[in-house]
């Protein structure tokens, strides 16, 4: 059977995005430009950009003593998609959208961001929408649905910042501490000039920012609530922590991080309960029909699984709704050929050709922020009127979604930090 398997272009209409890798139909054209992307995510570029992403996680550090100093709440829920956002930004434009810095931590932002999704069942119905929502006059739209304006604020935001680094002095870039995608791709000899226009890069930039905040920032906050509502796992964690590194102030780097058995069985559970992408991931094999056991199925037909059925599959994970580090480890509470055979049932960020390009990045940020939260603020964080209902996945938007935190539906992850 051909791996050549194109997306299915019904399905990913939702977000209107075919020129970004994440939307890319074509299996052939999205071998190109993975080609081109995938180098500024492998394990090397990631470790060469992790003390600039350390940096941002310490602003975050550093702003949530503050609040524990002011005795305030802290709506973890936003604070995560501030950081993975400023990261994202750091990475994709050399330039961060400064979201850790606002007062409001970013709500207007999500908001943004969040209507898109909740358009996107729409817009898949009717794909001509999206056009027609970027095309129209500002006050137009302002009339005719609040939400899409700012999708359209958000749009442009992204084209200006693109634009702005392409037209930056190259010695400015080149000074630079570490890579920065855009320009890169920009100047990659892997691409024909067609896949470097400012168009199809303004677009990629906007769907690496999309890809990399929302779920990194999901995973983050479900990951920070589980560990605080199991009081055992939070004691067990720290003692780990504190044992490997002695001095609260000092990350290790991820690669030491994600060889600490318990911490490592903590980020992959959380990853499991989250899921990953809730929607059946459609493929089309326009080439061949496919054969599932006795039934054939004829070329051209869309094909999709969720990975929910696996993450819930009893079989696989005994008792799955509940949360259960210890399941990826050996009884000796070592890593060993438990966590192997589990993770062959991950699918947290796909399998395949069209797996997640960034898994290296959001495994270093799910370390780097677990590791720093718990060591630094042992038992003194705890959570603050949040519940279950709070974390719940009741929406499907592609990615599972909880109820909007804006404290009518919901209200998000929200700690508090005792003084010392
Ligand atoms: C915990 C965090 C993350 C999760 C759970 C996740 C999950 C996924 C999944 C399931 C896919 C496959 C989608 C599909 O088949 O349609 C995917 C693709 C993708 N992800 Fe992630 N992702 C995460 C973080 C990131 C980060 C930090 C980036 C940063 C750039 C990123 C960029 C992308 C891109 C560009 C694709 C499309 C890849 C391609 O088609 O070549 N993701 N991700």
């Amino acid at each position: 059977m051909t791996n050549r398997l194109d997306k299915y272009e019904w399905f990913y209409s939702m977000l209107g995005n075919p020129m970004a890798s994440f939307g890319t139909i074509s299996a052939d054209v999205h071998r190109v430009r993975r080609g081109a992307l995938g180098p500024f995510f492998s394990t090397q570029a990631v470790v060469k950009f992790y003390p600039h992403m350390q940096a941002i996680v310490d602003r975050l550090i550093a702003r949530m003593e503050l609040c524990a100093e002011r005795d305030e709440e802290i709506p973890l829920f936003y604070a995560y998609r501030c950081l993975t956002v400023d990261i994202i930004s750091e990475y994709v434009f050399a330039h961060q959208m400064g979201l850790l810095d606002r007062a409001d931590w970013g709500r207007y932002f999500y908001s943004a961001w969040r209507s898109l999704w909740e358009l996107s069942p729409t817009i898949r119905q009717f794909p001509f929408m999206m056009d027609a929502i970027m095309s129209m006059p500002r006050w137009m739209t302002k009339l005719t649905d609040p939400r899409a304006l700012e999708v359209v604020d958000l749009f442009s935001d992204i084209d200006h910042q693109t634009k702005v680094l392409l037209e930056s002095d190259p010695e400015i870039i080149k000074a630079q501490p570490h890579s920065t995608v855009i320009w890169e791709l920009s100047k990659s000899d892997a691409l024909p000039p067609s896949e470097k226009t400012f168009r199809r890069l303004a677009v990629e930039a906007n769907g690496l920012v999309a890809a990399g905040f929302e779920t990194t920032g999901g995973t983050l906050t479900l990951m920070t609530y589980l560990v605080l509502s199991h009081p055992q796992v939070h004691q067990k964690l720290l003692e780990e922590l504190e044992k490997a590194a002695p001095d609260p102030n000092k990350t290790p780097g991820f690669q030491v991080l994600e060889k600490l058995p318990y911490l490592f069985a903590v980020v992959k559970e959380s990853l499991r309960v989250s899921v990953g992408a809730y929607s059946r991931l459609s493929r089309v094999n326009r080439h061949e029909s496919m054969q599932y056991k006795q039934w054939t199925i004829p070329a051209g037909t869309a094909v999709g699984m969720s990975a929910l059925f696996i993450a819930h599959d009893p079989e696989i994970f005994p008792k799955p709704l509940s949360f259960i580090p210890e399941r990826w480890l050996e009884t000796d509470g070592s890593i060993g050929p438990t966590a192997n055979r589990l993770e062959h049932y991950l699918l947290a960020f796909g399998k395949g050709s069209r797996a997640c390009v960034g898994i290296n990045l959001a495994y270093a940020e799910l370390y780097s922020v677990l590791f720093t939260v718990v060591r630094r603020f042992g038992r003194r964080i705890e959570l603050y009127e949040t519940t279950d209902r709070d974390l719940e996945a009741v929406h499907d938007y592609f990615a599972g979604m909880t109820r909007r935190p804006d404290g009518v539906e919901g209200n998000g992850l929200r700690v508090k930090i005792r003084k010392e």
